[in-house]
């Protein structure tokens, strides 16, 4: 028989899931006498390939892993999927002990959000374009609860993923804004064989849809190409692209954007330091996308 690998605090018979903020918060204090280097991994689980890149990256950067498993409220309007967002405690747990993580946070959210909460995190400039178009209070939702979840493991190395451009960027301002003392690292967006990005919501697509939701990444191909062969007006390519997903059936187009990785504010002329990002409907499912050039 292989040799079975056994996390810290496996190791030590200590559990590895942590539902209490209290009790976490005693175990990282312990780390930190140690000198112990955290390294977070902040998910709403049903993991994935893209969740475990992040995990990975975190595993062979740091002592100490851990991963919250929290479908924070905070970033789902009424209108939206949280009462529907896919979840299986039982699967990611275990995939993080396969991942050799060493402790899994899942809160409570009566503990994240007493009934008095009344405080605001807002990146306010970063949090408009793009997604927050749409949905205006979602990125305000997640600066909350990551903010939340920092100050509750004290991280030195955060772990994000690229498919969630705008939000790797905003909890990247926040980090610096508020001087919370850990390294963002932020990870390339983990595809499917074919292509689509992978993404927990994937399970809602039918069949059909899924071949429909291929045009998100195939139309950002196609992006990448006329750029590379030197096209540089941005409503050219953003034409193109609409005309791609709009003769795919199911889809409907929430946004497609050319903007600086920066400030994420529109360019006309594509440059270095480009996101091309789009978001799409396929059928009940609201897919995003985006390519870096
Ligand atoms: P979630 O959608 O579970 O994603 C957790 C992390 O995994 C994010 O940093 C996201 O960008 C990354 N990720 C998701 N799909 C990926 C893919 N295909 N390739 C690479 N990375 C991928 O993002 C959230 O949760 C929440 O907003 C959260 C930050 C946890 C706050 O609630």
């Amino acid at each position: 028989m292989g040799k079975i690998w056994v996390s810290n605090y496996q190791k030590m018979s200590k559990k590895i899931l942590i539902e209490e903020i209290g009790e976490i918060r005693k175990i990282v204090k312990q780390n930190k006498q140690r000198n112990k280097s955290i390294g977070f991994v902040p998910t709403m689980g049903f993991l994935h390939q893209g969740h475990i890149s992040l995990i990975r990256a975190a595993r062979a950067e740091n002592q100490i892993v851990i991963v919250s498993i929290f479908v924070n409220p905070a970033q789902f309007s009424p209108d939206e999927d949280f009462e529907e967002y896919p979840r299986n405690l039982e699967r990611d747990i275990s995939i993080c002990k396969d991942e050799k993580v060493d402790l899994i946070f899942n809160p409570k959210s009566e503990e994240i959000y007493p009934k008095e909460f009344e405080t605001k995190v807002s990146v306010s400039e970063l949090k408009k374009p793009l997604c927050g178009i749409s949905r205006p209070n979602f990125f305000d939702g997640i600066t909350i609860v990551v903010a939340k979840l920092f100050n509750i493991i004290e991280p030195n190395n955060v772990y994000f993923g690229q498919k969630d451009a705008q939000q790797a960027l905003i909890v990247k301002r926040m980090i610096e804004d508020l001087n919370f003392p850990t390294r963002m690292h932020i990870l390339p967006i983990v595809r499917e064989r074919d292509g689509l990005a992978m993404s927990s919501r994937n399970k809602y697509l039918s069949d059909n849809e899924r071949k429909s939701a291929l045009s998100l990444y195939k139309s950002l191909q196609m992006a990448k190409k006329m750029i590379e062969n030197g096209e540089k007006n941005s409503n050219i390519i953003k034409s193109k692209i609409r005309k791609f997903i709009k003769n795919m059936p199911f889809t409907k187009i929430d946004y497609i954007e050319i903007v600086d990785y920066e400030k994420l504010q529109s360019v006309q002329e594509i440059r270095s330091n480009t996101l091309v990002a789009l978001a799409v409907w396929v059928g009940k499912t609201r897919l995003i996308d985006n390519v870096l050039v």
